[in-house]
């Protein structure tokens, strides 16, 4: 009876040695991920701030020196701005920068990443170019994943030789505010990565909604054809730019009005997305408004532009109808 007990204690304390070791296992790979953001743009910036505050270490990786220190910069202005609001201890705005890099050469950078976001320049052909670097130059249990707001995963995952590995971790603008993070399942994305993709994203205090891999995912596929229609509606005279916004923002509460969602996303950027559902999709009910392609053609990209569908200028923030859609 005692020798059975004994026994019994001896595989109840192995099994507690072993799940003790799974749990340490597995927590100290999650607390050790080595992040590496690439693009230090609007959104690498943000990623780069959100995974710091969160106790990872981080290196933000770009060609440009000059984005480098913006992207930086940015991030110890909206740091400073959290401690002004209480929302963070002068302290922990401390710990979290302590824990950023800069780099601007991507080999070192990434080669002993555990995960990687890139969050580079919305162009298939770069992006395509930086993960055949990424999975040649990462080690090779690293997760890749890309921020891209269009592009395909399955693509993206075909030129690596890790394509399970490889998944959707589409942040929303501005990072810091926004609690959803979209996550992309590629054809071939494993159980495994998504979930520990949705885990992390837990543990930045975001909210994780894990979709498949189609073109405009789910959040441009709904968003983007609705500001397309919104300009459509303008470009018929159905109703002018504030009408517009208006009806949007008090009758379906959105906190901003399509016209200017749009201006705030650059008109560039939704050209580029409705293209890919055109191209995905092959329906007419995705074709650019004639109007956008006009105003990205003549560089009223918005926000970014300083005109779109709104004039902005530095230090103003009373929303000024362009003169083009003045009556
Ligand atoms: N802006 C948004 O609202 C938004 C929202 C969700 C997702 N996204 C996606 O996030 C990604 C980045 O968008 P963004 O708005 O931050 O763009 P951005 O133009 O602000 O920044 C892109 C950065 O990438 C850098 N870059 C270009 N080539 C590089 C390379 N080879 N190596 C390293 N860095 C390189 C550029 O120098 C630039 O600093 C895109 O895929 C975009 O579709 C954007």
């Amino acid at each position: 009876m005692v020798a059975e007990a004994a026994e019994a204690a001896e595989v109840a304390g192995k099994s507690l040695f072993y799940f003790s070791l799974f749990i340490m296992t597995s927590e100290s790979r999650k607390s050790t991920h080595k992040v590496a953001i690439i693009g230090a743009g609007t959104m690498g910036n943000g990623i780069t701030h959100v995974f710091a505050q969160n106790g990872f270490p981080v290196t933000m990786i770009d060609i440009s020196k000059e984005a480098l220190d913006r992207g930086l910069n940015t991030i110890i202005q909206n740091m400073d701005r959290m401690v002004q609001k209480e929302k963070i201890t002068s302290a922990e705005k401390d710990r979290s920068l302590g824990l950023i890099k800069t780099s601007a050469d991507i080999k070192t950078a990434v080669s002993d990443a555990t995960l990687i976001i890139e969050a580079a320049t919305e162009n298939v052909d770069l992006k395509l170019k930086l993960f055949k670097d990424f999975n040649q130059f990462s080690p090779k249990d690293a997760i890749l994943a890309t921020n891209t707001s269009s592009i395909s995963i399955t693509k993206i995952a075909a030129v690596t030789d890790r394509p399970q590995q490889v998944i959707g971790m589409h942040f929303m603008n501005p990072v810091p505010v926004m609690k959803l993070v979209e996550i992309i399942r590629g054809y071939s994305t494993s159980d495994e990565v998504a979930k520990e993709i949705s885990d992390i994203t837990l543990r930045l205090g975001k909210v994780p909604v894990v979709v498949n891999d189609y073109p405009g995912f789910v959040a441009n596929r709904v968003l983007i054809p609705m500001i397309n229609e919104a300009i459509i509606a303008l470009w018929e005279g159905v109703a002018g730019v504030e009408e517009i916004d208006t009806v949007m923002k008090l009758g379906m509460a959105h906190p901003m009005g399509p016209l200017q969602l749009a201006d705030f996303i650059g008109l560039d950027v939704v050209l580029a997305i409705l293209r890919v559902l055109q191209d995905g999709y092959g329906q007419p009910k995705y074709s650019p408004c004639p109007l956008l392609v006009n105003m990205v053609q003549s560089g009223k990209l918005g926000v970014k532009s300083g005109e779109g569908f709104y004039n902005y200028t530095a230090g103003n923030k009373e929303l000024i109808v362009s003169k083009a859609f003045k009556p």
